[in-house]
């Protein structure tokens, strides 16, 4: 049993900078056509020298792979339509974060007065340029999200031509929201297809499966996997594949994400088989995110055959989902074209 992908893209990917970067670029370089890159960088990417610079670091760091890293600027309220002009051939979309919500977000948004967001989004929607939304609140944990669709669906309302991602949805509130409004996407991770919070704190607690959004109830799980199986065209891969060295998540004061980027095809094909939907995958992964950005990826085949593969322990100190596990999917060959 072998199904072939054809370019496969990852549309919500943390690449990070220096000696991580060169660790785990090629993990998503070799097997993905392009991912969308996030700039939660320290500081982040705000400027055009800074994200071409940082693009450069990526196009080094996964050497001579074929993959194309979709840049995103680090969202800020006040930038102005000339500003975003110079930088609209460089980069697919504008990634906002609440202030202080998750990793390295600090220089995020802190109130949600359409007035005051409003130069930097209409200069997006007059220059098409898609924004991504981290849509949590700052209140209880488990409902940070479901507490965000309104500002999701205020700003859809005050943009109606602004293509608004929200960004790994993990609730059944954000996927009917989905219907609710023409402009609103979303992307959807591996690991919310698969883990409840049960599976991060039900037991033994789990660092590795920590993330931000939390993992919900079956419910939602069950929400985000209906509208994935059917490669429902509003909805995209994006891994959030979110690597943190093994000190870093073994630790008091775990950080959060989950690191996917080598396993991601593998875990999605046995999902898919499973609930009878392989016919979906090639759309879930890469079909819809073509459409819903516009975008033509490099062309790449991935194959994978239906042969064990064991997940190693670490890559370069990062702990892998499913480590030490060993999957029924193994990528048996990635060619161009
Ligand atoms: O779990 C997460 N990790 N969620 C995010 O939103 C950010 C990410 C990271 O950068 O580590
Ligand atoms: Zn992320």
């Amino acid at each position: 049993m072998a199904l072939t992908l054809h370019s496969p893209l990852d549309m919500h990917l943390h690449l990070r900078d220096g000696e991580m970067l060169h660790n785990i670029a090629k993990e998503s370089a070799h097997t993905f056509a392009g991912a969308l890159v996030m700039p939660n960088l320290v500081p982040p990417v705000t400027d055009k020298a800074a994200l071409l610079a940082y693009k450069a670091r990526i196009l080094e760091a996964i050497g001579d792979e074929h993959f194309r890293p979709n840049m995103t600027l680090f969202f800020k309220p006040d930038y102005d339509r000339a500003f975003l002009e110079t930088l609209r051939e460089e980069i697919t979309a504008i990634k906002l974060y609440p202030a202080g919500i998750t990793t390295n977000s600090e220089g995020g948004v802190s109130g949600f007065d359409v007035e005051e967001l409003r130069p930097t989004l209409q200069a997006m929607s007059d220059l098409g340029i898609p924004l991504c939304i981290h849509g949590e609140t700052n209140g209880f944990v488990m409902d940070r999200e479901a507490e965000f669709v309104p500002i999701y669906e205020k700003l859809a309302k005050a943009f109606p031509k602004l293509k608004i991602i929200m960004e790994h949805i993990t609730t059944k509130e954000s996927v009917a929201a989905l219907e609710r409004f023409e402009n609103l996407y979303a992307t959807i991770t591996l690991h919310h297809l698969i883990i409840t919070l049960d599976d991060v704190a039900g037991g033994m607690l789990q660092p590795h499966l920590f993330c931000k959004p939390i993992a919900k109830r079956p419910e939602d799980r069950e929400a985000l996997l209906d509208v994935a199986l059917r490669a429902h065209p509003k909805v995209m891969f994006g891994s959030d594949s979110a690597p943190h060295p093994k000190h870093a998540k073994e630790a008091c004061g775990c950080a959060a994400g989950v690191f996917t980027a080598p396993i991601a095809l593998q875990v999605l094909t046995a999902l898919f088989e499973r609930h009878n939907a392989l016919e979906k995958l090639q759309d879930f992964v890469s079909g819809n995110a073509q459409k819903i950005y516009g975008i033509t990826p490099i062309p790449k085949r991935v194959t994978l055959s239906k042969e064990p593969f064991t997940v190693p322990a670490e890559y370069n100190g990062v702990v892998p989902m499913y480590a030490g596990e060993t999957l029924e999917y193994s990528i048996k060959e990635v060619t161009d074209g």
